[in-house]
């Protein structure tokens, strides 16, 4: 299983530098939402690894994208969960596969598990400077945006808040990418 995981990190490496940053800072911040839920901490850090993992049969230049991406452009981008829950099954490593598949799924039924690689992914993405088209919300910020969407428990929004002030912060109170 190892040896997979560190081959799909490899590819992602490969492929496109943002997408290992996100994908290295939504598994610590997933682990350390889990950590503080008393949950498998080290479930949750592949599971994040993981969720994007569909990217990789993403062209570059859609992943890239500047600027909002059209409809039809759209509809690949979207296509990632389906893709890399599928490579996850394929590979054998099914237990992380209905993660990927829900992460964008935006309802109040998600399974415990899917909740929290999803607030951690939808933070780091907030966050982070990486959206070029869109400007970096401060944590306060990011973490007031899940409590409105109103699909995740509070126990998890909480442990978010708690995971992001143990992680490295910069000054300005903003979520440091790389870490
Ligand atoms: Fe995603
Ligand atoms: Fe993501």
């Amino acid at each position: 299983m190892l040896k997979t995981i560190e081959m799909l990190l490899q590819d992602m490496s490969e492929k496109n530098a943002t997408l290992l940053t996100h994908s290295l800072n939504v598994a610590k911040l997933s682990m350390v939402i889990a950590r503080n839920m008393g949950m498998d901490e080290e479930f949750y850090y592949t599971a994040g690894l993981l969720h994007d993992v569909g990217k990789l049969l993403v062209p570059n230049a859609l992943l890239d994208k500047s600027i909002a991406i059209g409809k039809e452009e759209l509809e690949i981008l979207r296509n990632h969960s389906k893709w890399g829950a599928e490579l996850l099954k394929l590979l054998g490593l099914e237990q992380f596969s209905t993660i990927t598949l829900l992460h964008h799924q935006d309802t109040a039924d998600l399974p415990l598990s899917v909740q929290i690689v999803s607030v951690a992914d939808k933070f780091e993405a907030m966050t982070s400077l990486w959206r070029q088209y869109r400007k970096a919300m401060t944590a306060k910020e990011a973490i007031d945006e899940l409590w409105k969407m109103q699909i995740f428990q509070s126990t998890v929004i909480e442990a978010l808040a708690i995971a992001q002030t143990e992680l490295i912060t910069d000054k300005k109170g903003q979520f440091q990418g790389g870490i």
